[in-house]
């Protein structure tokens, strides 16, 4: 098993050498009721400023990792530190991302975005944020959408809203599960573009479960690779594409090299 040591005296891949921010120890999770066995051992650090995701596949655990990571989950045993504490429950320093865009259909876009904030603060606080979820709107390209209803937005534009809604809490993490994979083609790789400008610009430590190989390669500094269920990580692959990255460079020899490496490790018995 080629595993990079990612766990207690971790070696840090090259150029991931910030601060810690996320670290899981140990974390395994067992559906009592169902008898079902969805991680083993998870160790995983991210570190401040770093991309990273997990690829494996379906039914593997990685959907109950990131719930797990937001707190939305215990783990059976082992540890979830965020900033130094352990996560007990969401916090305002989690965002997360989901494959539908989940917006209610009664609200406007904007009172979309500013849904967390009035949950967390109230309705006052909500409308204080108005003028911040237009910045965002502006950011993400919707500028002159923010009193649609949701009816009216394509697939794309409903992914870009969730962006900014999980960005209007200001989170120091984001956890991304599959969030483009309901898109089209060419709007997931302009999303990702996107996702991969608003990363750089806010410094986001980012953790992305997808199941497409060349959208973790693009996105990534590193790649976790999950083994089938119950999910453990049997490989961590550093990607040293230089950034910003450029749709082009998935012709670059260097990502088709990357990409072949992780599809033999899925060959080799993630998907049975
Ligand atoms: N709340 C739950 N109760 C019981 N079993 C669950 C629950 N959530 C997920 N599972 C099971 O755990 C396994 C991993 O699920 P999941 O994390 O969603 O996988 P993935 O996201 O990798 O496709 C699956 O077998 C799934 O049926
Ligand atoms: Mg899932």
């Amino acid at each position: 098993m080629a595993v990079l040591s990612i766990a207690g005296e971790a070696v840090a891949p090259a150029g991931l050498l910030g601060r810690p921010v996320y670290e899981l120890r140990g974390v395994s999770k067992t559906f009592v009721r169902r008898n079902v066995q969805a991680l083993d051992k998870v160790d995983l650090v991210l570190r401040e400023g770093t991309f990273s995701s997990i690829i494996g596949p379906s039914g593997c655990g990685k959907s109950t990792l990131l719930k797990i990571m937001a707190g939305l989950q215990p783990p059976s045993s082992g540890s979830v530190v965020l900033e130094g504490k352990p996560v007990m429950g969401p916090r305002r320093d989690i965002g997360m991302m989901f494959q539908q865009a989940t917006l209610f259909p009664w609200r406007t876009t904007i009172e979309n975005i500013v849904l967390p904030i009035e949950i967390r603060d109230g309705k006052a606080a909500a409308r204080a944020k108005h003028d911040q979820a237009r910045q965002l709107l502006d950011l993400v390209g919707l500028k002159g959408f923010e009193n649609v209803y949701p009816s009216e937005l394509s697939g794309g534009m409903a992914q870009r809203a969730a962006i900014c809604r999980m960005l209007i809490t200001e989170p120091a993490v984001l956890l991304l599960d599959e969030p483009f994979s309901a898109l089209d083609e060419l709007s997931r790789d302009f999303m990702n573009m996107e996702l991969q400008r608003i990363c750089l610009e806010r410094n986001a430590t980012s953790f992305l479960v997808t199941h497409s190989i060349p959208e973790a390669v693009i996105l990534s500094d590193v790649v976790y690779v999950m083994s089938p269920r119950p999910g453990r990580f049997v490989e961590a692959i550093t990607v040293d594409l230089p950034r910003p990255r450029t749709l082009d460079m998935m012709s670059d020899p260097r990502f088709g090299t990357l990409v072949h490496r992780i599809r033999n490790h899925l060959d080799k018995g993630a998907f049975q």
